[in-house]
Formats: C-alpha cells, structure tokens, sequence
C-alpha cells in the first residue's frame, strides 16, 4: 500500500475530502494531511487527525520554533512528508494554489513541501466557473501540465455560488479512481531499463568554431520523466547544454557524436528500450589546431558522420529501439519514406517522425506534434501537445504494440 499526501486548499468543497480520506484508509494506504491555512476555516484539522491518527501540516514554524533542534535533527517536516510521498494529491485546487505552483512559490507548508517532492502530482480544481476560464487560471492549468502535474479537471453542474457551470470538484469516487489508476502506472516499467538520448552533438571546426544544431533535449527529457513516472530504471543521455530533469533520473552527458556513441555501446547491451531523440550531426570536418584567421574566406569540408542509429541492434539485437526523425514537411509520402529508411537501416521497431520547419513545434519548442510509424507502416498522429504529454502518447502506443523479441511485453501493461 502507499503512502497518499493531501493537500487541501480552501475551495468550498474541502469538506468532500473527508469522504475521499476514509475511502483511502479503507483501501489500506497511509493518509498525510496537510492544508493551507485559509482551508483550516473551510475544514476541521482536528477531525483529520482523528480519521488518519496524523497530525496534520499547517504551519511551516511551529511556535516553539528552534533551528537549534533543525540542526540537530538534521530533518524537517515539510521535506520528510515531500520525500516519502507515493503520490501528491492537492484537492480541492483553489485557483490561487494553482497560481503559486506555476510560479514556483513556496510561502506555506503545503506550497513549500510541493516544491520539495520527485513524487507524482494529481491536481484537483474546483472554482467558481468564472475563475476556471480566467486566462491566467487557464495559463496556470497549462504550465502545471507542463510539468508533468496530473490535472483531474473538475466536473459541470451547480456551483457553491449559485451558478451553474464547469468547477465542481470532481467526487471522491473518482479521485480514489484516478488515484489508483496513477499508482497502478508507476509500476508500468518496473524492472525495465530504459535509455534516453536528447540534445544535439557537438563537432569542433578548430579551438572554437563548433558544428551543432537546434536539439535542445526537450522532447528527451520528457521521455526520460514519464518512462521515469511509469516505474523504470532510465538513464537520460544527453548533450551538455541540453535541460535537466529535476528528476532523480541518472544523467550522463555528451558532447560530440563520437562520446555519444561510445556512452551508447557500453550502454545499450544492457538495456531493454532506447528513445534515440538526440539530434546527431550529420557532418564532421577535421578539426583544425587553434583558431581560425577569420580575414579571408575558408572552405570547410564537411565529411557525412557514421550513424550511431545503424549500430545499435548489433550491439543488442533484443532491444526495442524507437528512432526520431526530423523532417521539413509533413507529407504522407516523407513520412513513409523516411521512416522507411530507419526501419531499413537501423531496424528501428518505431520511428518518430515531426515536421522541423514549423516554430512552434519540435526544436527548442515546448510543444511538439508528431507522426508514430510502426513497421507495418500504420500511422499515428498525437496533436500538438506539450511534451510531456506527447512523450506519453508515444509511451502508450509502444505498450500497446505487440510483443516483440525481447522488448516490452504485454505482461508490463
Ligand atoms: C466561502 C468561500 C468559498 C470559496 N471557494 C473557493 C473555491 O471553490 N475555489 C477557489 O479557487 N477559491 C475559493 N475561494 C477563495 C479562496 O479561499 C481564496 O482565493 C484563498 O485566498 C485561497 O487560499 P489558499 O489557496 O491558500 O487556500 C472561496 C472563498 C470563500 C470565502
């Protein structure tokens, strides 16, 4: 069983959480609560207290506050609850909790241990209707989903102020429901060893010229955190100027195609999935001693670079390898045949396909839009969306695949 952490902010229907707890307790898992301090007028702390035989988390100081004892103890409360939660539920989500997680402050218990925690987040609005389709509310809902925060979005009906609309809190049932169906998925990989890689190489042309690309790890890094919340032991391989997970996730990085391939020989005979998202150059020039005179014109010789891709069901035949690819268009007829070439070559079991010459989607983007493309040529699309959440999609449709030699199987689902 495990260990649920409550959050509760003060929307009108705090009370339903009562509900929610005995429902949790009578699954078997340990209950932690803590609210704001606003939500201790909407709810009784004392009666948490007596459900869960826990106290329940308020205030960050305690009157009798001593960094004297912080010291010793060398632990504090916010950050123990934080670390030892299986899942983070905040419920019900005041429109102004959800502000101050998308922005990052920590001016209260609850706010200060969400910064703190590597545990799964479900959120949980309820509002006034008016206050859930406020433009800042709707930015907030997109950034916390951005981070990988699970949004349960509230339900139609009446509303606590007299109106009749979208906000109520969704009902304890369901919560219990979707929490459950978050628990069941971060066992989804367990025992599967997955490698991710993201971000562009680096060729030197001389001391300081370099030749790279627009791969910024994005797309990588969302890879690496949900097959991460899906329970496997990941490895994010990526380039140095790439962005971090903040993830516990082992990170190993790279800087030019011939690092990146040897990181990927040693690793690759010992695992059993490889997302290969990093954008590899294609190019190399001998790279010259110093640097460059710049007052006359140069010619630079690129020489096509050896593709790291072609190598690596020779080093692990029972991988299951799923391929990027960049394209400029978005034509059935590339797709096919640029996937074709991936499948060919590198007997790649899906290929990733998504159109490079739009801004708003693939390089340095934080949204992305992509075509999934199994070896029996079927095509999926997955609609612009956040990373995140295309990297799930994409995660589903490999899970839903057929067993294959060595990949993920069905037993995993
Ligand atoms: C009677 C009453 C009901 C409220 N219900 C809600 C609600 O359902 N959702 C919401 O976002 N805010 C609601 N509010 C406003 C919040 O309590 C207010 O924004 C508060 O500052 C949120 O603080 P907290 O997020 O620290 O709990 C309500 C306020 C009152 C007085």
């Amino acid at each position: 069983m495990s260990n649920i952490v409550i959050g509760i902010s003060s929307g009108i229907a705090a009370y339903k959480i009562i509900n929610l707890i005995e429902r949790l307790l009578e699954i078997g898992h340990t209950v932690d609560v803590m609210m704001t301090k606003k939500a201790s007028y909407m709810i009784s702390p004392g009666k948490i207290e007596e459900m869960t035989g826990r106290s329940v988390y308020i205030n960050l100081f305690e009157d009798n506050f001593s960094y004297e004892q912080v010291l010793k103890r060398r632990k504090v409360d916010h950050i123990e609850l934080a670390k030892q939660a299986d899942l983070f539920v905040i419920a019900p989500a005041t429109a102004n909790i959800m502000a101050k997680m998308a922005s990052g402050i920590a001016d209260d218990f609850l706010t200060t241990a969400l910064l703190a925690t590597h545990s799964p987040v479900l959120i949980c609005p309820s509002m006034n209707d008016v206050m859930w389709y406020h433009p800042a509310t709707q930015r907030n809902l997109h950034t916390l989903e951005s981070f990988g925060y699970e949004v349960f979005s509230p339900a139609s009906g009446s509303l606590a102020c007299g109106t009749e609309g979208i906000g109520r809190l969704q009902e304890p049932r369901d919560i219990a429901q979707e929490i459950t169906k978050i628990l069941v998925r971060t066992t989804k990989l367990k025992g599967k060893k997955v490698l991710v890689t993201g971000g562009g190489t680096i060729e030197p042309i001389d001391n300081v010229r370099v030749i790279t690309n627009r791969g910024s790890g994005k797309m990588g890094k969302a890879l690496a955190e949900i097959c991460y919340r899906y329970g496997a032991e990941v490895k994010f391989i990526h380039s140095e100027q790439s962005v971090r997970s903040h993830l516990p996730i082992q990170s190993i990085p790279f800087q030019s195609l011939n690092d990146l391939s040897e990181i990927l020989e040693k690793e690759v005979p010992n695992s059993d999935l490889l997302f290969h998202t990093a954008a590899v150059s294609d190019f190399t020039s001998d790279a010259v001693a110093g640097k460059i005179e710049s007052s006359k014109e140069i010619r630079i010789e690129l020489k096509p670079t050896p593709k790291i891709i072609n190598r690596i069901k020779k080093w692990n035949p029972k991988i299951q390898l799923i391929g990027f690819k960049a394209i400029t268009s978005n034509s059935g007829k590339e797709i096919s045949l640029q996937s074709e070439k991936l499948f060919n070559n590198a007997n790649t079991d899906y290929v990733v396909v998504n159109d490079v010459s739009r801004h708003d989607i693939g390089f340095e983007a934080n949204e992305n839009e992509v075509y999934v493309v199994s070896r029996d040529q079927k095509v999926h699309k997955i609609d612009k969306a956040s990373k995140i959440h295309v990297a799930e999609e994409i995660l589903k449709i490999v899970f839903s695949s057929r067993p294959q030699a060595g990949g993920l199987n069905r037993s995993t689902e």
